[in-house]
C-alpha cells in the first residue's frame, strides 16, 4: 500500500534575479515498510526534496499526496499536524533549540501532541543513542556527532509513519553509525514504518530496498 506518493515535483529558487532550477520532474512512491536511499552529488536538489516531501517547503509544479491527502492542497492545520505526527525529519543540520536541553529537545515534539507514553519512549531512545550522560546539556555542549544522535531520537519520538533523515550518520563514526542504522531499521520492521533516506555513503544506502540517484532534477 502506497502512504506517500511524489507527482511530478519540480522546484526552483529565485535569488537576485537569477532562477535555479533544482528539482526538475520528481515523481515518487513510498509503500509502507519501504525504504528508499537518495544519493547525488553536493548540490544536487537532496534536502529540497526531504523539505517538499516533509511538508516543508511547497514545489513549483506536482503534488505531494500522503495517504490519499494532496498535503498542499490542505488547510494550515491539517500540515502542521502532518509534520508533527506523521513525519520525523532528521535534519542536516540538526535545528535543535538552543536553550533546550538534550532531555528537553528530544520530548519536545511529543509534548505538541500530549502524548501520553512520551517519557517512557524519551528514556528507551536514550539509553538506545547513548545520551544518559547528557540528557542536561545544551545543544553547544554536544558533540556534532551527539547533535545527529539527540536529532535522530527527537525524529522518532511521536513513532512517525514515515522518517525523512538527511544525511542522518554523516557525523558519526563506523561504529556508531551502525548502531543507529540498525536501530533505525528495526524500528522500520518492527512498527510498520517507511523510510526515505539521503546519503552519500553506498554502505548506508545498501540498508534500503530501493536506491536512487538524483541526477540533473530526476531520480535515476
Ligand atoms: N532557499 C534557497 N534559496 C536559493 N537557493 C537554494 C535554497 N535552498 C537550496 N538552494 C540551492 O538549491 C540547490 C540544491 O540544494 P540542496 O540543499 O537541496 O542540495 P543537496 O543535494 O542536499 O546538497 P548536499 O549534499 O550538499 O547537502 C543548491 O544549489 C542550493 O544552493
Ligand atoms: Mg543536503
Amino acid at each position: 500500500m502506497s502512504l506517500l506518493i511524489a507527482k511530478n515535483i519540480n522546484k526552483k529558487f529565485f535569488l537576485h534575479d537569477k532562477t535555479i532550477d533544482v528539482l526538475e520532474d520528481i515523481s515518487l512512491s513510498v509503500n509502507v515498510e519501504e525504504s528508499i536511499a537518495i544519493m547525488g552529488k553536493s548540490g544536487s536538489g537532496k534536502s529540497s526534496l526531504l523539505h517538499i516531501l516533509g511538508g516543508l517547503d511547497k514545489p513549483c509544479k506536482g503534488e505531494v499526496i500522503f495517504k490519499k491527502n494532496s498535503i498542499y492542497n490542505q488547510n494550515k492545520k491539517y500540515l502542521s499536524n502532518y509534520r508533527n505526527n506523521q513525519i520525523g525529519f532528521i535534519f542536516q543540520s540538526y535545528h535543535l533549540l538552543p536553550d533546550l536541553t538534550v532531555y528537553e529537545n528530544i520530548i519536545l515534539p511529543s509534548s505538541i501532541l500530549n502524548n501520553r507514553n512520551a517519557k517512557s519512549t524519551v528514556s528507551e531512545l536514550i539509553d538506545i543513542m547513548d545520551l544518559g550522560c547528557r540528557i542536561n546539556h545544551k545543544p553547544h555542549e554536544l558533540s556534532g556527532g551527539e547533535k545527529q544522535r539527540v536529532a535522530i531520537a527527537r525524529s522518532l519520538v511521536n513513532s512517525p509513519a514515515l522518517i525523512l533523515a538527511d544525511e542522518p550518520t554523516g557525523n558519526l563514526d563506523e561504529d556508531t553509525s551502525k548502531h543507529v542504522l540498525n536501530y533505525l531499521f528495526q524500528a522500520i520492521h518492527n512498527f510498520s514504518k517507511s523510510i526515505i533516506l539521503v546519503t552519500h555513503s553506498k554502505y548506508v544506502a545498501n540498508y534500503c530496498n530501493k536506491k536512487y540517484d538524483l541526477i540533473n532534477g530526476i531520480l535515476v
